[in-house]
């Protein structure tokens, strides 16, 4: 039987709540959903691709239907290489509108078969981005409830090494180190 495969293409730097909230949308309406990483060269990210797929992972890991990849070159390209017949894009406010329009057309126009599929995520998460989950995350700002608690304590870790080090250890020399670096900041 034909599979209804679709790709849901971004960079994902990190994972956000409104993120998980479309897969979880899109994991109903597809037989399978393709959660494509973008490996952008030109970017610096603040999660590099390794950790970003280890998130979304973990993530996605109660849906069956669900799994994680990285691609470069032309969505389009990458869709038709797995053989997805769809791209699954969230739309949030009005003003997401032209530049996915644009994209969508051209897309379009690169690989007509491939049909772009918008859905709203839940309106509580209308005014979240990653950039925004980036730049409070980076100013010491709270995220709590905007991205998923691993992905709250992964950014807690970007912003102190020290504390990177206790979370994925735990070992009783590294916490206290990390405790005391932590301490020696705040002071
Ligand atoms: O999460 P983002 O950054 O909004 O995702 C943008 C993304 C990755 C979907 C877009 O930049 C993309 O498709 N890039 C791949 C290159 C490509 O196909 N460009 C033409 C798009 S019309």
């Amino acid at each position: 039987m034909h599979k209804n495969i679709a790709i849901y293409p971004g960079s994902f730097d990190p994972p956000t709540n409104g993120h998980l909230d479309l897969i979880e949308r899109g994991s109903k309406i597809f037989d399978e959903l393709v959660v494509a990483i973008l490996r952008n060269p030109e970017k610096s990210p603040l999660f590099n691709v390794t950790e970003r797929v280890a998130m979304l992972e973990a993530l996605t890991s109660q849906y069956g239907n669900v799994r994680v990849d990285t691609f470069d070159g032309l969505t389009v390209d990458y869709a038709a290489r797995i053989g997805a017949s769809s791209v699954l894009r969230g739309i949030r406010a009005l003003s997401d509108y032209e530049y996915e329009l644009q994209m969508a057309l051209m897309n379009r126009r690169l690989r007509p078969e491939l049909e772009t599929v918008f859905m709203m995520p839940a309106d509580k998460y209308s005014y979240l981005s990653s950039r925004l989950v980036r730049e409070v995350a980076q100013l010491g700002g709270s995220v709590k409830g905007l991205v998923p608690e691993l992905v709250e304590q992964n950014l807690r870790g970007k912003m102190d090494p020290a504390f990177k080090l206790a979370e994925f250890t735990a070992t009783p020399e590294v916490t206290s180190a990390a405790r005391k670096s932590r301490t020696r900041k705040k002071a």
